[in-house]
């Protein structure tokens, strides 16, 4: 087993146990609809989780499972992702519908004859929908979209006597989805929320980064799927599971693994990446981890970060640099930027929507990721300073 960079599952994913017994033996239980809501930071694991979910499902007889991103799509519309959507619950569905083609190919087939392809006693009864999103092009109308492929899911189900369970990555950002150039917004979520009010076969799965959006979509009282999808916040991992993976392939001793936790915060993603670059050191001391900490931040480092910083406005990035200088108070920033503490506070509203800075207690902020933190320390804080 190898560092990687890719979500991980099976024997490669460390922790996270009980979570796991948890939502699978809930997804499973057909009598359920039960469904979940992950949140947490950017690179924390909840792609993870929801492949891990999806290959322990698998397993399971009668469960059909979908694993769909929403980041995976290329022209971000809506059309695209009823489409996509579709057409992976078709082809999850083919062990159970004998269904000899992909569903990349039905698109391409012209309706005369995939009605005779589909004209098999589970198909029958999704034809009006599998004809309805394969063959509209555009300029449709957004509810009858969304309700064709959320009742594909569930009369399969129902015709197969399977439940079916949606893993949709990065759920909120279906509301920046377009549909005839426009965004098409909240009305989506409330749109989908009412339809799976009625299932009785299908279960949905839902994970999100963004703070702001995740709050629109489940978080908050207000938000459509608040009380009907279980939350869970996916937090970094604890030093004896960072210790896990960097064991597996690495000679590494307690001060060293203590040294990586502090530098990743528990964020495994860091800890695969620094995994990977120590497999290339002979001898691993104290001093060549922080060398290669070192080497991170200013070679991945830029990458990672500096689109993302150069993304904020310039009272935003004013704001996390002196951050991570150690001004941790509204006063405190107003004084070393100059500012009014009202715009500060403003701004750090911005900052923790954006998924940027924390609240940690009344008056006390934090950023979110320490690898970042860092990075703002070493290259961006100089220049501020001068
Ligand atoms: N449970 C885990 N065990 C080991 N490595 C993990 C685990 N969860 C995540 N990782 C690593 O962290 C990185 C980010 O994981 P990912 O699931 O893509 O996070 P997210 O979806 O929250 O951004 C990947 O490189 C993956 O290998
Ligand atoms: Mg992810």
């Amino acid at each position: 087993m190898r560092f990687t960079l890719q979500p991980v599952k099976g024997k490669e994913f460390v922790d996270r146990i009980g979570l796991l017994e948890e939502m699978v033996s809930e997804l499973a239980d057909k009598r359920s609809t039960v469904g979940y809501a992950l949140y947490g930071k950017r690179r924390v694991g909840k792609t993870s989780i929801l492949k891990e979910v999806e290959r322990q499902l698998k397993m399971k007889d009668e469960i059909i499972v979908v694993y769909f991103s929403v980041w995976d799509l290329v022209e971000f519309s809506l059309l695209e992702f009823c489409q996509r959507l579709s057409m992976r619950i078709i082809d999850a569905y083919r062990p159970h519908t004998g269904l000899k083609y992909r569903a990349t190919d039905l698109l391409k087939t012209p309706a005369s004859v995939l009605r005779k392809i589909l004209d098999r006693a589970e198909f029958k009864v999704v034809y009006n929908e599998i004809e309805f999103l394969l063959s509209t092009k555009q300029q449709t109308d957004n509810d009858m979209l969304i309700e064709h492929v959320f009742d594909l899911s569930e009369k399969l189900a129902k015709s197969t006597d399977t439940k079916c369970i949606l893993l949709v990555d990065e759920f909120p950002s279906i509301i920046d989805l377009k549909s005839d150039g426009a965004r098409i917004g909240e009305p989506i979520l409330r749109k989908i929320r009412t339809i799976s009010e009625d299932w009785e076969r299908t279960s949905l799965c839902i994970s999100g980064s963004i703070k702001s959006t995740m709050e629109l979509t489940v978080l908050s009282s207000t938000s459509p799927f608040y009380r009907q999808l279980i939350v869970k916040e996916v937090k970094p991992l604890e030093k004896e599971y960072v210790g896990e993976i960097l064991l597996r392939n690495l000679k590494i001793s307690d001060e060293g693994i203590e040294e990586i936790y502090s530098f990743s915060g528990g964020i495994p993603f860091y800890v695969q990446f620094i995994g990977k670059i120590l497999e290339r050191v002979k001898e691993i001391t104290l001093d060549s981890i922080k060398d290669v900490e070192n080497e991170f931040l200013t070679e991945e480092g830029n990458i990672l970060f500096k689109e993302e910083f150069n993304s904020l406005s310039s009272k935003e990035r004013l704001i996390v640099a002196n951050i991570a200088g150690g001004h941790y108070s509204p006063k405190e920033l107003a004084n070393t930027i100059g500012d009014k503490v009202s715009n500060i506070n403003r701004f750090l509203m911005y900052l923790i929507e954006k998924g940027y800075v924390e609240k940690e207690d009344r008056g006390y902020y934090v950023l979110e990721d320490p690898v970042f933190e860092r990075w703002l320390k070493v290259f961006i804080l100089p220049s501020f300073q001068s």
